[in-house]
């Protein structure tokens, strides 16, 4: 498998304490990789690191092999990256499809000058922009509430619609910062299945969250992070019963769960 994202011993130390220490990992396309680890493993920190919010202290981040290193979200959105935050981010007021109109802005304005004078090339590009956020529309189940403003949905559609902001800039990769947390059973459901869609479009997924059964069921490979550093990797089956990872993260409810 080609690779597409390589992160190279990217660190982030705050004051005196190292967030990210000397973590390295690589997504493939079309590759699902889960990051675990309790709060305060650095997972978000990482995701920050690698999508240009912060900067690192150390380290390299490369997309389709090229060095992206600190650059500026906006131009990783450009070079296919995109990312969610852990915290809903949608545009309250405004409708499912003026959100995912958002996302897609980079589409809708392919050079000022041209969309000023109404060129037919912006017309072109404007049309090919609104098929696309369609088509993310009927992928995300999001078509039949496209009139309805987004702070009237539930939660769980708040969050996949966050996740469709991302999905209509046409993303190489996304990155998941706890895209089920808060969720019913039912949603969290849903946004699985989202993923594993999303996947199926040839788009690679970065998906954190700290409920192993939902990365397990999902990941094609799993990360595990504690205190800023990898603590194991591997196929999910393999992570869950690692007993670093058992006695580490999981815990001893875990484990007595499963015996
Ligand atoms: N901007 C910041 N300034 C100082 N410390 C931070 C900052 N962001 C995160 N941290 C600290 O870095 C560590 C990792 O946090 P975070 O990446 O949010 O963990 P996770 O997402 O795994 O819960 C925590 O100890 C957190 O308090
Ligand atoms: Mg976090």
């Amino acid at each position: 498998m080609t690779q597409l994202l390589t992160v190279e011993r990217l660190s982030k130390t705050f004051g005196g304490l190292e967030a990210v220490a000397d973590l390295s990992f690589d997504v493939s396309e079309r590759e699902i990789l889960g990051i675990i680890g309790p709060n305060g493993a650095g997972k978000t920190t990482a995701v920050n690191l690698i999508s240009g919010v912060i900067k690192p202290s150390g380290g390299r981040v490369l997309l389709g092999g090229k060095d992206v290193t600190g650059h500026a979200p906006h131009t990783l959105v450009e070079s296919g990256l995109v990312r969610t935050f852990q915290a809903t981010t949608v545009y309250a007021g405004q409708t499912v499809r003026e959100n995912l109109l958002r996302g897609a802005f980079r589409d809708i304005y392919p050079g000022l000058l041209a969309t000023l004078l109404d060129t037919a090339a912006a017309r072109a590009a404007r049309h090919r922009t609104f098929g696309h956020v369609e088509e993310v529309m009927q992928w995300l189940d999001l078509a039949r509430v496209a009139d309805h403003v987004a702070s009237s949905l539930p939660y769980g559609y708040q969050k996949v619609l966050g996740m469709g902001i991302g999905l209509a800039a046409r993303p190489r990769l996304i990155m998941l910062d706890e895209p089920a947390a808060g969720l019913s059973a039912e949603e969290t459901d849903h946004v699985r299945d989202t993923i594993r869609l999303v996947r199926e479009r040839g788009i690679s997924v970065v998906v954190i969250d700290h409920n192993m059964r939902f990365i397990a069921d999902l990941c094609d490979r799993v990360l595990v992070m504690a205190q800023g550093r990898e603590l194991a990797r591997g196929k999910p089956q393999e992570v869950l019963r690692n007993p670093v990872v058992i006695e580490a993260y999981l815990g001893k409810r875990y484990a007595q769960a499963h015996h």
